[in-house]
Protein backbone atom coordinates (compact mmCIF):
# COMPACT_ATOMS: atom_id res chain seq x y z
CA UNK A 1 0.00 0.00 0.00
CA UNK A 2 1.11 3.77 -0.93
CA UNK A 3 1.58 6.08 1.84
CA UNK A 4 -0.20 9.35 1.80
CA UNK A 5 1.70 11.55 4.34
CA UNK A 6 3.67 13.84 2.84
CA UNK A 7 7.28 14.07 3.89
CA UNK A 8 8.00 18.20 3.41
CA UNK A 9 5.09 19.39 3.77
CA UNK A 10 3.36 20.92 6.79
CA UNK A 11 -0.07 18.79 7.41
CA UNK A 12 -2.63 17.96 10.45
CA UNK A 13 -0.59 15.59 12.67
CA UNK A 14 -4.43 13.99 12.98
CA UNK A 15 -7.64 15.41 11.71
CA UNK A 16 -8.39 18.40 9.03
CA UNK A 17 -6.36 21.60 7.88
CA UNK A 18 -7.90 24.48 6.13
CA UNK A 19 -5.92 28.29 5.88
CA UNK A 20 -2.68 29.35 7.07
CA UNK A 21 -3.59 31.67 9.70
CA UNK A 22 -1.57 34.38 11.88
CA UNK A 23 1.91 33.68 9.79
CA UNK A 24 4.83 35.98 11.47
CA UNK A 25 7.84 36.34 12.89
CA UNK A 26 8.36 36.92 16.79
CA UNK A 27 10.91 36.38 19.30
CA UNK A 28 13.50 34.72 16.89
CA UNK A 29 10.75 31.99 15.34
CA UNK A 30 8.21 31.78 12.69
CA UNK A 31 5.00 31.26 13.69
CA UNK A 32 2.53 29.42 11.17
CA UNK A 33 -0.92 29.24 12.54
CA UNK A 34 -3.63 26.98 10.60
CA UNK A 35 -7.08 26.42 11.09
CA UNK A 36 -7.54 23.15 11.85
CA UNK A 37 -10.07 20.30 13.48
CA UNK A 38 -8.32 18.02 15.50
CA UNK A 39 -11.35 15.84 16.10
CA UNK A 40 -12.44 15.20 12.93
CA UNK A 41 -11.05 14.96 9.12
CA UNK A 42 -14.21 17.30 8.19
CA UNK A 43 -13.26 20.39 9.53
CA UNK A 44 -16.31 20.47 11.56
CA UNK A 45 -14.76 22.74 14.45
CA UNK A 46 -12.16 25.23 13.74
CA UNK A 47 -9.51 26.42 15.99
CA UNK A 48 -6.31 27.63 15.90
CA UNK A 49 -3.36 24.72 15.11
CA UNK A 50 0.05 25.77 15.79
CA UNK A 51 3.71 25.15 14.37
CA UNK A 52 6.61 26.89 15.28
CA UNK A 53 10.12 27.00 13.72
CA UNK A 54 13.27 28.62 13.56
CA UNK A 55 14.51 27.37 9.77
CA UNK A 56 11.31 26.82 8.03
CA UNK A 57 12.75 22.94 7.96
CA UNK A 58 12.14 21.59 11.76
CA UNK A 59 8.78 22.71 13.14
CA UNK A 60 7.42 22.47 16.57
CA UNK A 61 3.26 21.20 16.25
CA UNK A 62 2.01 23.19 19.90
CA UNK A 63 -1.60 21.64 19.52
CA UNK A 64 -4.15 24.73 19.48
CA UNK A 65 -3.30 28.43 20.42
CA UNK A 66 -7.03 29.85 20.02
CA UNK A 67 -10.18 27.78 20.74
CA UNK A 68 -13.62 28.59 19.84
CA UNK A 69 -14.97 28.45 23.65
CA UNK A 70 -16.35 31.98 24.62
CA UNK A 71 -19.62 32.91 22.96
CA UNK A 72 -18.15 35.69 20.51
CA UNK A 73 -16.57 32.69 18.56
CA UNK A 74 -18.50 29.30 19.59
CA UNK A 75 -18.73 28.05 16.15
CA UNK A 76 -15.12 28.32 15.20
CA UNK A 77 -12.43 30.56 15.66
CA UNK A 78 -12.07 31.70 11.73
CA UNK A 79 -9.15 32.77 9.89
CA UNK A 80 -7.09 35.99 11.08
CA UNK A 81 -3.29 37.36 11.00
CA UNK A 82 -0.98 37.88 13.65
CA UNK A 83 0.64 41.18 14.59
CA UNK A 84 3.82 41.84 16.18
CA UNK A 85 3.47 45.02 18.25
CA UNK A 86 6.06 45.97 20.47
CA UNK A 87 7.32 42.62 22.61
CA UNK A 88 3.53 41.26 21.87
CA UNK A 89 2.54 38.71 19.67
CA UNK A 90 -1.13 39.82 18.73
CA UNK A 91 -3.46 37.33 16.87
CA UNK A 92 -6.94 38.79 15.06
CA UNK A 93 -9.13 36.54 13.67
CA UNK A 94 -13.18 36.27 12.90
CA UNK A 95 -15.18 34.62 15.75
CA UNK A 96 -18.09 32.68 13.99
CA UNK A 97 -21.01 32.49 15.60
CA UNK A 98 -24.35 30.56 13.96
CA UNK A 99 -27.74 32.14 16.00
CA UNK A 100 -30.27 29.24 16.44
CA UNK A 101 -32.94 29.65 14.34
CA UNK A 102 -34.43 29.57 10.40
CA UNK A 103 -31.87 31.37 8.72
CA UNK A 104 -29.75 31.62 5.96
CA UNK A 105 -26.98 32.42 7.65
CA UNK A 106 -25.57 34.43 4.81
CA UNK A 107 -28.12 37.55 5.50
CA UNK A 108 -28.96 36.83 8.86
CA UNK A 109 -28.55 34.60 11.39
CA UNK A 110 -24.58 34.72 11.72
CA UNK A 111 -22.54 36.96 14.19
CA UNK A 112 -18.95 37.36 12.74
CA UNK A 113 -16.89 39.18 15.26
CA UNK A 114 -13.76 40.91 15.13
CA UNK A 115 -11.34 39.21 18.10
CA UNK A 116 -8.17 39.71 19.45
CA UNK A 117 -5.70 37.32 21.72
CA UNK A 118 -2.37 38.24 22.97
CA UNK A 119 0.87 36.58 24.37
CA UNK A 120 4.37 37.58 25.65
CA UNK A 121 5.51 33.75 24.91
CA UNK A 122 4.27 33.06 21.24
CA UNK A 123 2.17 29.88 22.97
CA UNK A 124 -0.05 31.45 25.38
CA UNK A 125 -2.97 33.59 24.31
CA UNK A 126 -4.80 35.46 27.39
CA UNK A 127 -8.39 36.63 27.17
CA UNK A 128 -10.53 37.41 24.41
CA UNK A 129 -11.07 41.03 23.31
CA UNK A 130 -13.98 41.45 21.04
CA UNK A 131 -13.19 44.49 18.77
CA UNK A 132 -16.55 44.44 16.21
CA UNK A 133 -19.89 42.52 16.02
CA UNK A 134 -22.02 42.86 13.06
CA UNK A 135 -23.48 46.63 13.54
CA UNK A 136 -19.76 47.77 13.37
CA UNK A 137 -19.59 46.51 9.86
CA UNK A 138 -20.98 48.98 7.17
CA UNK A 139 -24.97 48.33 6.89
CA UNK A 140 -25.35 47.08 4.04
CA UNK A 141 -22.95 44.44 4.82
CA UNK A 142 -24.30 40.43 5.13
CA UNK A 143 -23.44 38.25 7.63
CA UNK A 144 -20.00 37.00 5.58
CA UNK A 145 -17.61 39.54 6.97
CA UNK A 146 -14.39 37.94 7.93
CA UNK A 147 -10.50 36.69 7.48
CA UNK A 148 -8.56 40.14 9.10
CA UNK A 149 -5.08 41.00 7.38
CA UNK A 150 -3.48 43.59 9.37
CA UNK A 151 -0.03 45.65 8.09
CA UNK A 152 1.48 48.21 8.89
CA UNK A 153 2.05 51.35 7.30
CA UNK A 154 4.17 54.56 8.23
CA UNK A 155 3.23 54.89 11.74
CA UNK A 156 -0.52 53.32 11.30
CA UNK A 157 -1.99 50.05 10.68
CA UNK A 158 -4.43 48.95 8.21
CA UNK A 159 -7.24 46.01 8.22
CA UNK A 160 -8.41 43.77 5.15
CA UNK A 161 -11.25 42.42 5.72
CA UNK A 162 -13.09 39.60 3.16
CA UNK A 163 -16.56 40.95 2.72
CA UNK A 164 -20.23 39.94 0.47
CA UNK A 165 -22.28 42.91 0.46
CA UNK A 166 -26.01 42.81 0.77
CA UNK A 167 -27.04 42.33 -2.79
CA UNK A 168 -24.19 39.48 -2.85
CA UNK A 169 -21.17 41.58 -4.28
CA UNK A 170 -17.71 40.58 -3.24
CA UNK A 171 -15.26 43.10 -2.20
CA UNK A 172 -12.25 44.27 0.69
CA UNK A 173 -13.47 46.54 3.51
CA UNK A 174 -10.27 48.85 4.93
CA UNK A 175 -10.09 49.81 8.29
CA UNK A 176 -7.50 52.09 10.01
CA UNK A 177 -5.91 52.60 13.35
CA UNK A 178 -3.52 54.00 15.15
CA UNK A 179 -3.29 51.34 18.24
CA UNK A 180 -4.51 48.12 16.97
CA UNK A 181 -7.95 48.32 19.05
CA UNK A 182 -9.99 51.27 17.45
CA UNK A 183 -10.68 50.79 13.76
CA UNK A 184 -11.92 53.35 11.43
CA UNK A 185 -13.42 52.10 8.17
CA UNK A 186 -12.27 54.27 5.21
CA UNK A 187 -12.77 52.75 1.59
CA UNK A 188 -14.10 49.55 0.13
CA UNK A 189 -13.00 47.68 -2.97
CA UNK A 190 -14.45 45.71 -5.71
CA UNK A 191 -13.38 43.85 -8.82
CA UNK A 192 -14.10 45.67 -11.66
CA UNK A 193 -13.50 42.64 -13.87
CA UNK A 194 -15.52 39.63 -12.45
CA UNK A 195 -18.30 39.88 -10.05
CA UNK A 196 -17.76 37.00 -7.13
CA UNK A 197 -20.39 36.78 -4.76
CA UNK A 198 -18.07 37.18 -2.04
CA UNK A 199 -13.77 37.45 -1.52
CA UNK A 200 -12.38 35.93 0.90
CA UNK A 201 -8.47 35.83 3.15
CA UNK A 202 -7.54 39.12 1.79
CA UNK A 203 -3.66 40.47 2.07
CA UNK A 204 -1.48 43.13 0.77
CA UNK A 205 1.72 42.21 -1.13
CA UNK A 206 2.50 46.14 -1.88
CA UNK A 207 1.02 49.19 -2.27
CA UNK A 208 -0.38 48.60 -5.63
CA UNK A 209 -1.29 44.46 -5.27
CA UNK A 210 -3.60 42.92 -3.18
CA UNK A 211 -4.26 39.17 -3.11
CA UNK A 212 -7.75 38.02 -2.50
CA UNK A 213 -10.06 34.64 -3.08
CA UNK A 214 -12.83 35.34 -5.47
CA UNK A 215 -15.98 32.92 -5.35
CA UNK A 216 -18.87 32.43 -8.11
CA UNK A 217 -19.94 34.25 -10.60
CA UNK A 218 -16.80 34.34 -12.73
CA UNK A 219 -16.41 35.63 -16.39
CA UNK A 220 -12.79 34.41 -16.43
CA UNK A 221 -13.70 30.85 -18.48
CA UNK A 222 -10.06 29.75 -17.21
CA UNK A 223 -10.94 29.91 -13.35
CA UNK A 224 -11.69 26.05 -13.62
CA UNK A 225 -12.06 25.23 -9.55
CA UNK A 226 -14.98 25.99 -7.70
CA UNK A 227 -13.28 29.08 -6.03
CA UNK A 228 -9.49 30.70 -6.88
CA UNK A 229 -7.31 32.86 -5.39
CA UNK A 230 -5.35 35.79 -7.20
CA UNK A 231 -3.54 39.07 -7.35
CA UNK A 232 -5.60 41.80 -8.35
CA UNK A 233 -4.06 45.66 -8.99
CA UNK A 234 -5.62 48.11 -7.20
CA UNK A 235 -6.24 50.66 -9.57
CA UNK A 236 -8.72 53.87 -8.58
CA UNK A 237 -9.97 51.92 -6.07
CA UNK A 238 -10.94 49.36 -7.88
CA UNK A 239 -9.62 45.30 -7.94
CA UNK A 240 -8.26 45.06 -11.79
CA UNK A 241 -5.56 43.02 -13.71
CA UNK A 242 -6.35 39.76 -11.54
CA UNK A 243 -3.90 37.28 -12.05
CA UNK A 244 -4.28 33.42 -10.72
CA UNK A 245 -1.61 32.74 -7.91
CA UNK A 246 -2.14 29.04 -9.04
CA UNK A 247 -3.59 27.17 -12.30
CA UNK A 248 -3.74 23.64 -9.92
CA UNK A 249 -6.41 21.71 -8.42
CA UNK A 250 -5.77 22.87 -4.52
CA UNK A 251 -4.58 26.22 -3.96
CA UNK A 252 -6.36 28.62 -1.65
CA UNK A 253 -6.11 31.09 0.94
CA UNK A 254 -2.59 32.05 0.88
CA UNK A 255 -1.51 34.07 2.90
CA UNK A 256 1.66 36.42 3.41
CA UNK A 257 4.08 36.34 5.86
CA UNK A 258 5.97 39.32 6.53
CA UNK A 259 9.73 38.70 7.16
CA UNK A 260 11.71 41.85 7.53
CA UNK A 261 11.35 42.58 3.18
CA UNK A 262 11.06 39.40 2.34
CA UNK A 263 7.44 38.14 2.03
CA UNK A 264 7.08 34.28 2.30
CA UNK A 265 3.31 32.90 0.89
CA UNK A 266 1.61 29.88 2.54
CA UNK A 267 -1.01 28.31 0.88
CA UNK A 268 -3.85 25.89 1.81
CA UNK A 269 -3.11 22.91 -0.74
CA UNK A 270 -6.96 22.27 -0.63
CA UNK A 271 -10.39 23.44 -1.78
CA UNK A 272 -13.54 24.08 -0.20
CA UNK A 273 -16.22 22.91 -1.76
CA UNK A 274 -14.55 20.88 -4.33
CA UNK A 275 -16.37 17.50 -5.40
CA UNK A 276 -14.26 14.75 -5.03
CA UNK A 277 -13.54 12.29 -2.48
CA UNK A 278 -9.70 12.37 -1.34
CA UNK A 279 -8.71 9.48 -0.07
CA UNK A 280 -6.96 10.32 3.04
CA UNK A 281 -10.24 10.65 4.94
CA UNK A 282 -9.95 6.77 5.64
CA UNK A 283 -6.28 7.70 7.23
CA UNK A 284 -8.00 10.24 9.32
CA UNK A 285 -7.16 13.20 8.30
CA UNK A 286 -7.45 15.47 4.70
CA UNK A 287 -5.16 18.51 3.41
CA UNK A 288 -1.94 20.23 3.78
CA UNK A 289 -0.29 23.36 3.02
CA UNK A 290 2.03 24.18 -0.24
CA UNK A 291 5.51 24.94 0.57
CA UNK A 292 6.31 28.14 1.38
CA UNK A 293 7.17 30.51 -1.80
CA UNK A 294 9.03 33.62 -1.53
CA UNK A 295 7.12 36.47 -3.37
CA UNK A 296 8.90 39.12 -6.07
CA UNK A 297 7.16 41.51 -8.13
CA UNK A 298 8.58 42.16 -11.66
CA UNK A 299 6.89 44.38 -14.20
CA UNK A 300 3.91 43.86 -12.00
CA UNK A 301 3.82 40.30 -11.83
CA UNK A 302 4.25 38.10 -8.66
CA UNK A 303 6.70 35.37 -9.01
CA UNK A 304 6.04 32.79 -6.16
CA UNK A 305 9.39 30.20 -5.95
CA UNK A 306 10.36 27.91 -3.38
CA UNK A 307 12.49 29.31 -0.44
CA UNK A 308 16.53 28.73 -0.27
CA UNK A 309 15.92 26.89 3.02
CA UNK A 310 14.68 23.68 1.38
CA UNK A 311 17.83 23.17 -0.33
CA UNK A 312 19.12 21.88 3.39
CA UNK A 313 17.07 18.78 2.46
CA UNK A 314 18.95 18.30 -0.92
CA UNK A 315 20.39 14.79 -1.02
CA UNK A 316 21.85 13.16 -4.15
CA UNK A 317 21.06 14.91 -7.52
CA UNK A 318 20.97 12.45 -10.95
CA UNK A 319 20.97 13.13 -14.44
CA UNK A 320 18.42 11.57 -16.40
CA UNK A 321 19.34 11.65 -19.93
CA UNK A 322 17.23 8.14 -21.17
CA UNK A 323 13.63 8.78 -21.42
CA UNK A 324 13.01 6.85 -18.21
CA UNK A 325 13.78 5.81 -14.95
CA UNK A 326 12.75 5.29 -11.22
CA UNK A 327 13.34 7.72 -8.34
CA UNK A 328 12.34 8.50 -4.60
CA UNK A 329 9.18 9.51 -4.02
CA UNK A 330 10.08 12.54 -2.37
CA UNK A 331 12.17 14.45 -5.10
CA UNK A 332 12.79 17.68 -7.17
CA UNK A 333 13.36 17.85 -11.34
CA UNK A 334 14.87 20.11 -12.95
CA UNK A 335 14.37 20.74 -16.75
CA UNK A 336 14.91 23.08 -19.35
CA UNK A 337 12.48 23.28 -22.17
CA UNK A 338 12.61 23.28 -25.87
CA UNK A 339 9.44 22.90 -27.39
CA UNK A 340 6.41 19.93 -26.98
CA UNK A 341 6.97 17.59 -24.62
CA UNK A 342 5.42 14.82 -22.58
CA UNK A 343 6.58 13.93 -19.20
CA UNK A 344 4.79 11.20 -17.13
CA UNK A 345 5.46 11.37 -13.16
CA UNK A 346 3.94 7.36 -12.13
CA UNK A 347 0.32 8.39 -13.27
CA UNK A 348 -0.02 11.77 -13.93
CA UNK A 349 0.59 13.08 -17.66
CA UNK A 350 1.75 16.65 -18.28
CA UNK A 351 2.00 17.35 -22.09
CA UNK A 352 3.25 20.95 -23.35
CA UNK A 353 2.07 21.53 -26.78
CA UNK A 354 4.45 25.07 -27.41
CA UNK A 355 1.05 26.91 -26.09
CA UNK A 356 -0.57 24.91 -23.43
CA UNK A 357 0.57 23.07 -20.68
CA UNK A 358 -1.90 20.34 -19.27
CA UNK A 359 -1.65 18.43 -16.46
CA UNK A 360 -3.84 15.31 -16.44
CA UNK A 361 -4.66 13.35 -13.58
CA UNK A 362 -7.47 10.96 -14.87
CA UNK A 363 -5.85 8.31 -13.51
CA UNK A 364 -4.80 9.63 -10.38
CA UNK A 365 -7.01 12.18 -9.11
CA UNK A 366 -9.96 10.54 -7.75
CA UNK A 367 -12.60 11.92 -10.11
CA UNK A 368 -10.56 15.31 -10.94
CA UNK A 369 -9.45 15.67 -14.54
CA UNK A 370 -7.31 17.90 -16.32
CA UNK A 371 -6.25 21.74 -15.69
CA UNK A 372 -4.18 23.99 -18.24
CA UNK A 373 -2.59 27.31 -18.63
CA UNK A 374 -2.86 28.39 -21.99
CA UNK A 375 -0.51 31.18 -24.26
CA UNK A 376 2.68 29.45 -22.09
CA UNK A 377 6.22 30.33 -23.38
CA UNK A 378 7.38 27.08 -21.23
CA UNK A 379 11.55 27.24 -20.87
CA UNK A 380 11.92 25.95 -17.46
CA UNK A 381 10.28 23.96 -15.39
CA UNK A 382 10.67 22.64 -11.61
CA UNK A 383 8.72 20.12 -10.38
CA UNK A 384 8.53 19.17 -6.61
CA UNK A 385 6.43 15.51 -5.49
CA UNK A 386 5.94 14.68 -2.15
CA UNK A 387 3.88 11.48 -2.07
CA UNK A 388 0.37 12.64 -2.82
CA UNK A 389 1.36 16.21 -3.88
CA UNK A 390 2.70 17.82 -6.88
CA UNK A 391 4.09 21.76 -7.46
CA UNK A 392 5.14 22.99 -10.41
CA UNK A 393 6.86 26.02 -10.64
CA UNK A 394 6.85 26.88 -14.35
CA UNK A 395 9.83 29.92 -15.39
CA UNK A 396 11.35 30.75 -12.01
CA UNK A 397 7.85 31.28 -10.22
CA UNK A 398 6.13 33.25 -13.29
CA UNK A 399 3.22 30.41 -12.67
CA UNK A 400 2.66 27.80 -10.20
CA UNK A 401 0.47 24.47 -10.34
CA UNK A 402 -0.57 22.47 -7.40
CA UNK A 403 -2.50 19.23 -6.94
CA UNK A 404 -2.62 16.45 -4.40
CA UNK A 405 -2.64 12.66 -6.57
CA UNK A 406 -3.11 9.63 -5.07
CA UNK A 407 -1.19 6.57 -7.10
CA UNK A 408 -0.59 3.19 -5.22
CA UNK A 409 3.21 3.44 -6.04
CA UNK A 410 5.86 4.14 -3.21
CA UNK A 411 8.21 5.50 -5.77
CA UNK A 412 8.34 7.56 -8.66
CA UNK A 413 8.54 6.40 -12.33
CA UNK A 414 9.19 8.94 -15.03
CA UNK A 415 8.77 8.77 -18.74
CA UNK A 416 9.72 11.49 -20.90
CA UNK A 417 9.75 12.45 -24.41
CA UNK A 418 11.02 15.64 -26.29
CA UNK A 419 12.73 16.59 -22.97
CA UNK A 420 16.96 16.27 -23.25
CA UNK A 421 17.46 16.08 -19.74
CA UNK A 422 16.36 16.15 -16.05
CA UNK A 423 17.81 17.00 -12.92
CA UNK A 424 16.76 14.90 -10.18
CA UNK A 425 17.14 15.53 -6.57
CA UNK A 426 15.88 13.10 -3.81
CA UNK A 427 14.44 15.09 -0.87
CA UNK A 428 14.62 14.92 2.38
CA UNK A 429 11.71 15.19 5.45
CA UNK A 430 10.95 18.04 7.81
CA UNK A 431 10.91 16.78 11.54
CA UNK A 432 8.06 17.67 13.27
CA UNK A 433 8.33 17.92 17.48
CA UNK A 434 4.88 17.33 19.01
CA UNK A 435 4.33 19.22 22.28
C1 LIG B 1 -11.39 30.09 3.63
C2 LIG B 1 -12.35 30.22 4.79
C3 LIG B 1 -12.23 31.59 5.45
C4 LIG B 1 -12.73 31.30 6.84
C5 LIG B 1 -12.15 29.94 7.09
C6 LIG B 1 -12.95 29.06 8.02
O1 LIG B 1 -11.07 28.78 3.34
O2 LIG B 1 -13.66 30.00 4.36
O3 LIG B 1 -12.95 32.61 4.81
O4 LIG B 1 -12.30 32.24 7.78
O5 LIG B 1 -12.04 29.32 5.83
O6 LIG B 1 -12.24 27.87 8.26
Amino acid sequence: MSRNRLDYHLMPVSGWMNDPNGLCRYQGLYHIFFQQDRNSFEGKEKEWGHYTTADLIHYDYLGAAVKPDSEADCDGAYSGCGVVDGDTLRLFYTGNVKEAGDYDYIHAGRQHNLIEVSSHDGIHFNDKHCLMRNSDYPDDMSCHVRDPKITKIKDSWEMLLGARDSSDHGCLLRYVSKDLEHWTYTERYYPDQDQPFMLECPNRINEDILLACPQGNRRDPHWDNIYDAGFYTLKDGKLTDYQRADYGFDYYAPSILEDGDRKILFGWMGMPDAEYINPTRTEGWQHAMTLPRDITVKHGRVYQTVIPELKKLERQTVTMTQSSGTFAKTSKLDMKINGKFELDLNKISLQYDGSTLMMDLSYCGCGRGQRRITNLDLQKLCIYVDHSCIELFINDGEYTMTSRFYDDENQLAVHSQGIKQIQVTELGAFTVRIR
